[in-house]
């Protein structure tokens, strides 16, 4: 390979999906801050006015579009775009060489074919199933997030057995929503379940914290909360988070 190509194919950005067949276990939380904290990183920073990282959501309900409508956008540290399931757009991003990340919110996908036949894609057909399509395609890393309550672990473990596995996507769980107050017990017990599987496992939880909830309302980021201990947590989790994922990368 000549250097020449060696640059054009260094060009474009990584995608990062997060990626979880159940509703509710944190994929957009995850995505606006993991966007946020990696888009203040140093590496990140461009001298055009494209922001480096991209947040981008491709479900047609357009959770991430309800939270971007709240926010201020010359703001963020990251650029966000919202497709609404529609496909093509997040691949024309491929060869932009003023993108470094695009971190992708997915929608679940409960209602889609769960009975498929082993080995056969269980996507089916819809306008969601295509465009998760498109965004497997492009992977270069999914984030499976996880809860310590058990009823995310089977939808988990079906992501990364049917969706991720077969396409080779390499994949990490990290575990969400974990609850300091409630002692350690729980977060053992799920940290077991995914060492038990051989998943690649983000090694500290996300912690539970109000403030994130009300940030999803008021369209704020980790970045953004007002200085507080329990702020000074939540971002410390992100920025584990964050690099994790560059070392994956
Ligand atoms: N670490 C956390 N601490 C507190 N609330 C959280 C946390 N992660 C997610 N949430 C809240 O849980 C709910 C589900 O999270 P969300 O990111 O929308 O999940 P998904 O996109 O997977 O459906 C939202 O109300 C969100 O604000
Ligand atoms: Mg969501």
């Amino acid at each position: 390979m000549t250097p020449a190509q060696n640059t054009a194919a260094d060009a474009g950005p990584k995608f990062v999906i997060v990626i979880q067949q159940k509703g509710g276990a944190g994929k957009s939380t995850i995505t606006v801050n993991l966007a946020a904290v990696s888009g203040r990183s140093s590496l990140m920073q461009n001298d055009v006015e494209d922001a480096a990282v991209i947040a981008a959501g491709i479900d047609p309900q357009g959770s991430l579009e309800t939270w971007a409508d709240q926010v201020p956008e010359e703001t963020l540290p990251f650029d966000y775009l919202v497709t609404r399931g529609e496909v093509g757009v997040l691949s024309a991003l491929q060869k932009d060489p003023n993108r470094k990340r695009v971190v992708v919110d997915t929608p679940g996908f409960m209602e889609i074919d769960p009975d498929a036949a082993w080995g056969a894609d269980p996507l089916g057909e819809s306008r969601v199933a295509d465009a998760l399509r498109e965004v497997l395609d492009l992977a270069d890393l999914a984030i499976v997030p996880i809860t310590p309550e058990w009823l995310s672990w089977a939808p988990a473990e079906f992501t990364i057995e049917r969706i991720l596995k077969p396409r080779g996507i390499p994949f990490m769980v990290v575990i969400n929503l974990h609850d300091p107050r409630d002692g350690d017990t729980a977060l053992d017990k799920v940290k077991k379940w995914i060492d038990e599987h051989d998943y690649p496992r983000v090694p500290d939880p996300i912690r539970k914290y109000k403030i994130h909830a009300h940030a999803a309302e008021d369209g704020l980021t980790v970045v953004e909360y007002k200085e507080s201990g329990t702020a000074l947590r939540a971002r410390e989790d992100f920025m584990n988070l964050a690099l994790s994922v560059e070392q994956a990368l």
